[in-house]
């Protein structure tokens, strides 16, 4: 897959995940085969960006090759000067948010509800083009209900705007994560442009992944929640893609090896940041659950699930690693 200039090997990229994709889980997605990761959202509004919150999204991460920043705003100077200043903070690649279902974001209607006014959207894409000199490219639903469809339409204003790909998740914003993903909507969009097309919306494998292309002719896909605690996800549909075998899931000690490599790479970034350790261990709690909830749901003793209970309390990061220690021991010793 090409965007602008970028050769995107592989064609699996991580989805922005408000509150998720931070740079720790971006950097071990990378590591285990995502193609491309996308930032958290970030509001294009002066004010918001000076805060704390918005300062973090907006760091680009020196380790990734293409820093992805994405922006959500109404406003298309306020856009264009937001791109600009994430240049500026190192990005490669600007996403606009067509896409988020939140009724208001920044104190006005936009993400999804841009979709409901393609003129306001186009000036918005044409703005963020000719502010910046790298590759800009879109997210979006299939439209904002079953009777206004119009990713097609906007996907085309895209194109014509300069942008360089489109990322399309395949429900409306009525839906909003609930009902089936239409891929045949997918397949409307990637047959009005010529720019690539990234499919999104439950891809949760490599047989998911292969369906939303074949069945869509996206050039990639684009996947969220499912790679939440299971990174390998990335390097599973790439085999997949590439005509190889399912490696499978990983095992037990891939399983370990990756958590402390998570953790460890969490506790050094938001040390770096100038965050205290109680910070880091917190906020790898919700990076946690994910990665241990299926072997305790799996231990019928409920033994795993009760250590799971006390890990998530755990304030200190030595003891974090000696309870995860032993939570892994013991399901070594079940296995
Ligand atoms: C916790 C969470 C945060 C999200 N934050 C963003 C965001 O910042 N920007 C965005 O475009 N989409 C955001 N999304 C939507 C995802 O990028 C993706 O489109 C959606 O989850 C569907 O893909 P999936 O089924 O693979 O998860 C978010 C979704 C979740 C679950």
């Amino acid at each position: 897959m090409q965007i602008g200039p970028y050769n995107i090997e592989g064609g699996v990229v991580l989805a922005p995940m408000a509150g998720v994709t931070d740079v720790p889980f971006r950097r071990i997605c990378l590591r285990r085969g995502a193609s491309l990761v996308v930032g958290e959202m970030v509001s294009s509004k002066a004010g918001l960006r000076a805060t704390d919150m918005t300062m973090r999204r907006l760091a680009c991460d020196a380790q990734d090759r293409l820093p992805t920043v994405q922006l959500l705003g109404a406003d298309p100077s306020e856009m264009a000067s937001a791109a600009q200043a994430a240049v500026e903070f190192g990005a490669k690649i600007i996403d606009i948010n067509f896409g988020c279902p939140a009724r208001m974001v920044c104190g006005k209607a936009c993400g999804s509800a841009i979709m409901r006014e393609p003129q306001l959207a186009q000036s918005i894409m044409q703005s963020v083009v000719q502010a910046v000199n790298v590759p800009v490219t879109v997210k979006m639903r299939t439209g904002w209900d079953e009777q206004s469809k119009n990713a097609p339409l906007l996907a085309k204003m895209a194109q014509d705007a300069g942008l360089s790909a489109v990322t399309v998740h395949g429900r409306t914003r009525a839906q909003r994560f609930s009902g089936a993903v239409s891929l045949s909507d997918i397949a409307a969009v990637v047959h009005a442009v010529t720019i690539p097309v990234i499919a999104n919306g439950d891809i949760d494998g490599p047989p998911a992944a292969l369906a939303a292309v074949r069945t869509s002719g996206a050039a990639g896909v684009m996947v969220g929640r499912a790679a939440r605690g299971n990174p390998w996800i990335f390097q599973r549909i790439r085999a997949v893609f590439e005509g190889h075998p399912d490696p499978g899931e990983p095992t037990l000690d891939d399983r370990c090896q990756t958590v402390f490599e998570h953790l460890e790479e969490h506790l050094r970034y938001w040390s770096e940041q100038g965050r205290q350790e109680r910070f880091a261990v917190h906020s790898f709690r919700m990076h946690l659950r994910p990665y241990l909830r299926e072997a305790a749901d799996a231990d019928a003793s409920g033994q795993a699930q009760r250590m799971l209970d006390e890990i998530v309390r755990i304030e200190e990061a030595e003891r974090l690693k000696e309870n995860l220690e032993t939570f892994f021991s013991s399901l070594r010793e079940t296995n």
